[in-house]
């Protein structure tokens, strides 16, 4: 059934190739900029995935402006503020994020302060707070995972108040998203099994969640099918580049998919699990995934069911009897994280993420409280929440 009213937006360009990358110097070209600032991290840098973007710009008229290479994990506005100082005294005029949703939200807020002429990114948290475009940002994921090159959204840490906040405005889009297997072929076994989690995730809650429209659906199917043929492949051969580029897609897809529909009760326990534990994201999204899925069943029953098709294949969906259907799309999940546990220790409970027990409460008390609940088919209060931390602990 169509919702009685939706919207889906998307205005990213997606630039998708085994060298995608050399159009850069065109692409930048069309956007009438020619110094970018490099915004990445330290392990992007060592794995050598800068050169190949900036070998992208010999022979063409683009001088890099600078490279800023120290983002950290959970980046903070103290970081935004310094690689803003490095974009106005290098004179840049746009922005180049290299790495994982860290260098990419990181990037978004910097673009924040050095459009605005601003030192203060408090100012601009919230929903819809931005009134004007931004300088043009380009992405170039390195991670299979956040789809942050085609979201709204940043969240960055002020360490002052010891909160994430969180930014969405459309103007945050970036302008570009280079999709090339070169910068994913080095991102090791187990990130790449986290962060494609996440991007499964995406996808799923996407299906499930209030604001879930038929476009977004669309989205999210696609992207369910890539993950199916070619997670546990670049797992197992992560040079394999036809693997890592239809993984790349995915994330996009699912990226593009979940910042229309929203996402859920999956999202709010890993946010909590995040902040107070420190398990990384993907982690967390594939130990909560098959819990929080056999929660919401009472109302998303049909559209679970209808997941069997993208993740189990046809054999799978048309050899399963309707009723069992989403009960198997779960078993199914279930499997699929099994295989990643034994192929490169993706951990399957809080426990085995090393989370201690003493610390359920807390983090119950955090997942109620988070924004992705507003969109959870279901409602969930703190003992709710108790009950699947206790599911998801071993
Ligand atoms: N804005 C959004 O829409 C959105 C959505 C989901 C998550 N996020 C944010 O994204 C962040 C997590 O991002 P992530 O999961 O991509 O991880 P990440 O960016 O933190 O990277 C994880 C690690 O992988 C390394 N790495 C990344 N790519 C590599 C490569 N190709 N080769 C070798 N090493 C590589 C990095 O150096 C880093 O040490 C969180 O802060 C989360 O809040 C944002
Ligand atoms: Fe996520």
């Amino acid at each position: 059934m169509l919702p009685s009213y939706y919207e889906f937006f998307n205005p990213v360009k997606i630039a998708s190739g085994k060298k995608a990358l050399d159009n850069l110097p065109y692409e930048l070209n069309q956007l009438d900029v020619k110094r970018p600032l490099i915004i990445t991290d330290k392990g992007v840098a060592e794995a050598g995935l800068v050169r190949i973007v900036t070998s992208a710009f010999a022979d063409s008229g683009v001088t890099l402006g600078g490279i800023y290479d120290d983002v950290p994990p959970d980046s903070s506005s103290e970081t935004v503020k310094t690689i803003a100082k490095v974009y106005l005294q290098n004179e840049c005029d746009c922005l180049i994020a290299v790495g994982g949703g860290s260098p990419i939200d990181t990037a978004k807020a910097v673009n924040i302060l050095v459009s605005e002429q601003s030192d203060d990114l408090l100012k601009f948290a919230g929903h819809d707070v931005l009134r004007r475009p931004l300088k043009p940002l380009i992405v170039v994921p390195t991670t299979a995972g956040t789809g942050s090159e085609v979201t709204y959204v940043a969240v960055i840490a002020d360490p002052g108040r010891n909160v994430k906040m969180s930014f969405t405005s459309v103007h945050l889009y970036p302008r570009l998203a280079v999709l090339d297997p070169r910068m994913t072929v080095t991102t090791p076994p187990k990130i790449t099994a986290a962060t494609g989690m996440d991007a499964l995730t995406h996808a799923m809650e996407a299906v499930t969640c209030l604001q879930k429209n038929p476009v977004s659906d669309a989205f999210a199917m696609a992207a369910i099918e890539l993950i199916r043929d070619n997670l546990i492949k670049v797992v197992k051969n992560g040079k394999d580049e036809e693997g890592r580029l239809a993984m790349a897609n995915a994330a996009c897809l699912a990226g593009a998919a979940f910042s229309n529909s929203m996402v859920g009760l999956v999202h709010s326990l890993g946010h909590a699990t995040g902040a107070v534990a420190h398990v990384p994201h993907g982690q967390a999204m594939s130990i909560f995934l098959p819990y929080a899925f056999e929660y919401n069943l009472e109302k998303t029953e049909p559209d679970v069911a209808r997941l069997l098709l993208p993740f189990g294949g046809s054999d799978e969906y048309t050899g399963t009897p309707a009723t069992q259907r989403a009960r198997r799309t779960i078993e199914l999940i279930k499997a699929f994280r099994q295989t990643l546990f034994e192929l490169c220790a993706l951990p399957r409970t809080l426990k085995e993420a090393g989370v201690p027990r003493e610390q359920l409460e807390t983090i119950a008390r955090k997942a109620v409280d988070d924004g992705s609940l507003t969109f959870n088919p279901v409602e969930v209060d703190y003992s709710d929440a108790m009950f699947l931390l206790k599911e998801a602990y071993e």
